[in-house]
């Protein structure tokens, strides 16, 4: 009965199947009344969890429209995909390693983490939620030679094999009018047009030195990639597109897109309650900008 009413919950209402670094879940309602009334495609090329494409795909504020969603994190976005083709075996192998897990946390998280990674979709993407739910305060981050290096989480009774909401998810990823892809954000140019929305969410610029959001892949985001960014949203807004930024209170974030030219860009604070770092006296509310052509 329980699980039945559980599936039923999660069928209605998706939830991402990771939690990452940035997640919008929090903001959810102030994004969603700040999406134009009107648009054509809806295009988020810094996917992460996908809280907005999620909301957006249920219908809560985008109807039935076409949706292009990627990340350049290809580990993520293999997760994506093998969640849309093959759910049944991902399931699969989170009971195995849900049942390994609970015979002993410790050893087996740490097995598992430094363990040799498999070449196999199910093996990498299971391993990856697997670490994602057991990890410290479940966020996915490598060191500098791309190898995921968070300790162990304290959790009593983590899901990790969160069969209701995975089939759920995989239903919603399945609409034919959703694209998933692997890239890098800057090909939104050549693919965006007139009236299409596209919302970016990078890693955030840094607003102090302890709080730095660059990690998300052995790569990192700095400032000239900043910039670079807002090249491609001056770009859009020439081609007719809608465009709406997330970033961090950040005064130089905030004079590149001052100071662009004749255009008058709307740019707002909005409160966020967010994880900025593991020490949970800092998780409490804080500003970040809203960014947008409209
Ligand atoms: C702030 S997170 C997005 C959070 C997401 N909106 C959510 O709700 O979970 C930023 C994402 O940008 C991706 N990323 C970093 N550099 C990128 C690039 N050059 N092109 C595309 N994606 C990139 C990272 O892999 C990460 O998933």
């Amino acid at each position: 009965m329980y699980s039945q009413i559980a599936a039923e919950r999660a069928a209605a209402c998706p939830k991402p199947f990771v939690k990452w670094a940035g997640g919008k879940r929090q903001l959810i309602p102030v994004l969603s009344g700040s999406l134009p009334v009107r648009f054509e495609r809806y295009i988020e090329p810094f996917l992460g969890g996908g809280a907005l494409l999620f909301h957006i795909l249920i219908g809560q504020g985008g109807g039935s429209r076409a949706c292009l969603a990627s990340d350049c994190n290809s580990e993520l976005i293999l997760a994506y995909i093998t969640i849309r083709d093959n759910v049944t075996e991902l399931i699969r192998a989170l009971r195995v390693h849900e049942e390994e897990y609970y015979k002993d946390p410790e050893s087996y998280y740490y097995k598992t983490r430094d363990g040799p990674v498999q070449s196999d979709d199910i093996t990498r993407v299971s391993r990856l939620i697997f670490l994602n739910r057991t990890c410290f305060n479940g966020l996915y981050r490598v060191n500098s030679s791309g190898k995921f290096n968070v300790p162990l989480g304290r959790y009593t009774k983590p899901n990790i094999a969160d069969s209701e909401n995975l089939m759920a998810v995989s239903r919603l990823l399945q609409s034919q009018r959703l694209s998933i892809s692997c890239r890098d954000f800057a090909c939104v140019v050549d693919e965006a047009q007139k009236d299409d929305l596209i919302y970016f969410d990078p890693p955030y610029m840094p607003v102090s030195k302890t709080a730095s959001f660059t990690s998300y892949t052995n790569g990192s985001f700095t400032l000239d990639e900043q910039k670079r960014l807002a090249d491609v949203c001056f770009q859009l807004d020439e081609k007719g597109c809608k465009v709406m930024i997330s970033n961090s209170d950040s005064e130089i974030i905030e004079n590149m897109f001052r100071n662009s030219g004749s255009k008058s860009w709307n740019i707002k604070r909005v409160k966020a309650s967010r994880r900025i770092n593991s020490v949970s006296g800092k998780r409490s509310g804080h500003m970040e900008l809203l960014i947008r052509n409209y």
